[in-house]
């Protein structure tokens, strides 16, 4: 496994562009099997999981194929319905795979889904949904398998706003007989994402970005393409970096209102942040000074996915601040790694209580997910000294070209094979 060694203390300038999101693009390769035409995403993020989701799409039978930065799906030759265990488990996003595998052939296998290890993350939502659509499904050696006699469309009421849950849905019910009525849907953007390809390749979904989605079953889908919408993580994940180590960057790419709860948090740590159009400029001088409270929750709340990131800035500022994570549970495995580098935290149940302290020493650390092992390398980059990050194999799973992006802005970072 490769590991990132790091010097630290470099400031960052320069412009950064936000690849497209791994959230829009995975569930967008799950929907090409509902077609039998050809479906082209537009510059795929070069990240692990897309990797893994193509391998799985070859797996069913679809042609693939990367066509310099796209990457072209044919599943008009898909003739499988299963999902063996080994792929499954490398990627939770693969039961993206159930709802449209159900519309296409009226039936699916999957083995229960892996991905990172966030704490426990059941599919119940996802599969009660399909359930109330006319899937009969079943349990049986690790392998959800589902059937139906054509699916029915339905009213659907979500017990939390779930985005895979409301994403499964949402491709099953394309499919479906009919309408069907997604309530307490998620709001992300990535959600509004999948319902603009939908309806480019002929479905009928009205809706997404609100807690009501509607979705009008529809006989026959065509093909397209498309380009799917930036990255408001990784945008975020630059922002933070150039918080901590201080400097003046640009991301380009994306509209500051996809993650204007985090640049509100900047601000008030001491950044200065202007967007316009697609760009953020961000820029920081002074020393931090810490936010009291940090609490994730669905969008457009603070979003999980840059926990790990905000608590590593935190643990640099003058002052105190707590980080509740309200989605997942041990999504603060990171945390002991962050101490080796000299960090103050203690983690209490879902909250993390941190005491800002002058600066990180470099450390050598294990990165044990993706953003909690991004969290560490931006810590080692605004750290005294030289860094070690092993494992980054995490870290490819949602950062395309990491490295050689950090170093464009003047990072001292370089992979090497241990
Ligand atoms: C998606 C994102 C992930 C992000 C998360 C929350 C993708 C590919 N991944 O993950 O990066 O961190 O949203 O913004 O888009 N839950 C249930 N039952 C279910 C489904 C979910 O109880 O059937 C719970 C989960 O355990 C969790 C919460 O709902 O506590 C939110 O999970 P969910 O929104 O489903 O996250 P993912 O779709 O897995």
């Amino acid at each position: 496994m490769d590991k990132y060694i790091i010097n630290g203390g470099n400031r960052l300038f320069g412009r950064v562009k936000v690849q497209t999101a791994k959230n829009s693009v995975l569930p967008i390769l799950a929907a090409a099997v509902l077609t039998d035409k050809e479906v082209r995403v537009l510059g795929a993020p070069r990240i692990s999981d897309v990797k893994s989701m193509v391998n799985i799409l070859g797996c069913l039978g679809c042609a693939t194929e990367y066509d310099g930065e796209d990457i072209v799906v044919d599943a008009s030759c898909a003739d499988c319905c299963e999902i063996p265990r080994a792929l499954a488990h490398e990627l939770r996003s693969s039961v993206f795979l159930l709802g449209p595998l159900i519309a296409r052939f009226g039936r699916a296998k999957i083995a229960y889904p892996g991905g990172c290890d966030i704490g426990l993350r059941p599919v119940d939502l996802h599969l009660s949904g399909l359930k109330r659509l006319g899937v009969r499904i079943r349990e049986k050696n690790g392998y959800i398998l589902c059937d139906c006699k054509g699916l029915k469309g339905n009213e659907i009421m979500l017990d939390c706003p779930s985005v895979g849950a409301t994403e499964n849905i949402m491709l099953a019910a394309v499919g479906a007989d009919g309408e069907t009525i997604i309530k307490n849907a998620a709001r992300e953007p990535e959600i509004e994402d999948l319902q603009k390809f939908l309806n480019g390749i002929g479905a009928e979904v009205s809706g997404a970005g609100s807690g009501t989605i509607r979705i009008n079953g529809v006989k026959t889908l065509g093909g397209g393409a498309f380009r799917p919408m930036a990255d408001r993580i990784e945008a975020g994940t630059f922002l933070i970096a150039a918080a901590m180590c201080g400097g003046e960057i640009v991301t380009e790419g994306i509209s500051g209102e996809n993650i204007s709860s985090l640049l509100h948090k900047l601000r008030e740590n001491g950044c200065k942040i202007r967007s316009k159009n697609d760009k953020i400029f961000l820029s920081r001088e002074d020393a931090l000074v810490s936010v009291k409270s940090v609490e994730t929750q669905p969008y457009p709340g603070f979003p999980t996915d840059l926990q790990a990131q905000m608590t590593a800035l935190c643990c640099i500022c003058r002052g105190q601040s707590m980080v509740t994570e309200n989605l997942f549970e041990t999504r603060f495995k990171y945390v002991p790694e962050l101490c080796k580098m000299g960090a103050d935290v203690t983690v209490a149940g879902r909250t993390a209580f941190v005491r800002g302290r002058e600066g990180f020493n470099g450390a050598t650390v294990v990165a044990c997910d993706l953003r909690g092992g991004a969290a560490l390398v931006l810590a080692a980059l605004a750290a005294n000294g030289r860094s070690e990050v092993l494992d980054v194999s995490h870290i490819d799973r949602g950062y395309g070209m990491f490295e050689y992006k950090l170093r464009s802005l003047g990072a001292d970072i370089v992979r090497a094979a241990v």
